[in-house]
């Protein structure tokens, strides 16, 4: 085999583990994004807007004039304790029993993430996700060059009855998984939330093959209708890692998330974190502690949702004014991504280019499979556009997509344009 070519000097000199992350092509295209003439539905970002300048002024005052420097200084790794309350209280809201002693605060979410992969995974070991699952955790696991295996969603979250296939073929060749991760509240990027019945299903799996089970919850605050689900941590404790994130409730600039994990699982985690980074910064956790402490975060929580809600409803009006009978979509009950599936023959990462040229933006699905799958279907983002842009915005992506159709029907597509409710797509067909 030919040696491939590349421009990068260095590139004999990476370790192999470089070659399992995620292609950047899709990033360098989106940055372009950022220009303000172009509507991105494409990015994750929280509606940071909605927070009020004031509350974060005195809330920072308030710290600096009260313990500056003991803000500025070195913390434990695990985290600043009275922090820890506070993230017991929002566990709480949810439902979800925690001691502050099952708590490690991170550098968000995302950290948690890294630091699982690189206590749990060996070069070739089996994990499990969800797919499409989220891309920061399948590049995290990825550098750790395990097996993926990837079961399909659908919108009742993840296809139990596929995962149960799975975990027996396993079995069948004497290995089993070390971990099954899943954002079971509002997927990112699916938009489904995990049936109640599936939850329990879930779990009685993992008990009976005795795998981990991750669950990344960074949505589940975030529901604009429908009753709360069980977290997957408050109906197994011993066997679920969770992890849980500020990021949306509060402030991603923050980077404050944390894992609840058995205790065991939480000592590895504090060496991996102690080589990681010593301890995340002192400084926002003792704002966000009093932010916890002294500001009603939870009316702020609902101001978040009305504004999502809103937002959600626009993009659900415009796809249906404008792709109904061609595209089909989720309907997610809260959080912040809405997942859509197109006709079989049309490829979202090709279609890209000429989305950004009409200047609009979305994420091809493709980058949400480890190895492939979900050509045919896009994320779009409602938290952070607002309303009427978002409608301007499914507008303008509409045009691009029937011209897309009509293009691929010149070149003989005849075939049914829409994929049958329940079968092959996007979200079925990884
Ligand atoms: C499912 C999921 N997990 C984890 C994260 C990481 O969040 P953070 O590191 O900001 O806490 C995100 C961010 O969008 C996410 O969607």
């Amino acid at each position: 085999m030919s040696p491939k070519f590349s421009l990068d000097p260095f590139e004999g000199q990476y370790a192999h583990r470089t070659s399992n992350m995620l292609s950047s092509e899709i990033r360098d295209l989106l940055s372009v994004t950022a220009r303000p003439d172009i509507i991105s539905l494409a990015g994750g970002l929280p509606y940071t807007q909605a927070l009020s300048p004031e509350i974060i002024l005195r809330t920072v005052r308030a710290v600096l004039e009260e313990d500056c420097a003991a803000s500025l200084q070195y913390g434990p790794t695990d985290g600043y304790a009275p922090l820890k309350h506070d993230l017991m209280r929002v566990m709480g809201a949810e439902g979800t029993p925690c001691f502050p002693e099952d708590i490690m605060i991170t550098n968000g979410a995302q950290q948690g993430l890294e630091l699982i992969a690189k206590v749990f995974i060996n070069p070739g070991d089996s994990i499990i996700t969800e797919a499409p699952s989220y891309v920061g955790a399948l590049n995290s696991f990825l550098s750790y060059q395990p097996r993926i295996h990837s079961i399909p969603l659908d919108e009742q979250g993840l296809r139990t009855d596929l995962l149960e296939e799975k975990l027996g073929e396993l079995a069948r060749e004497g290995s089993r998984a070390k971990f099954i991760y899943v954002v079971p509240n509002f997927h990112n990027p699916a938009g489904v939330t995990m049936s109640r019945e599936r939850r329990f299903r879930l779990l009685e799996l993992a008990h009976r093959h005795d795998c981990l089970v991750l669950e990344d919850n960074p949505y589940g605050l975030l529901r604009f209708e429908g009753d709360p689900e069980p977290s997957l941590r408050s109906l197994d404790e011993g066997r679920v890692i969770y992890l849980g994130t500020l990021s949306k409730i509060f402030a991603a600039g923050m980077r404050i998330g944390w894992v609840a994990a058995p205790h065991p699982i939480l000592d590895k985690l504090l060496l991996a974190k102690q080589s990681a980074d010593l301890c995340s910064s002192t400084f926002t956790q003792m704002v966000a502690h009093r932010y916890f402490a002294g500001e009603d975060w939870l009316g702020q929580v609902e101001q978040l949702k009305e504004i999502y809600r809103g937002r959600r409803d626009a993009m659900l009006e415009a796809l249906e004014e404008h792709l109904e009978g061609i595209a089909r979509w989720t309907r997610p009950q809260g959080g912040l991504f809405v997942w859509v599936t197109l006709p079989a023959f049309i490829k979202a990462p090709e279609m890209l280019a000429a989305a950004i040229d009409a200047k609009v933006a979305f994420v091809p699905g493709t980058g949400f499979f480890p190895y492939r799958g979900g050509e045919n279907s896009m994320r779009l983002n409602f938290s952070y556009a607002d309303e009427d842009t978002i409608r301007e915005g499914i507008k303008r992506l509409s045009k691009v997509i029937k011209r897309e159709l009509s293009l691929a029907r010149a070149f003989g597509h005849d075939l049914d344009p829409l994929p049958e409710k329940g079968g092959p797509d996007g979200m079925t067909g990884g």
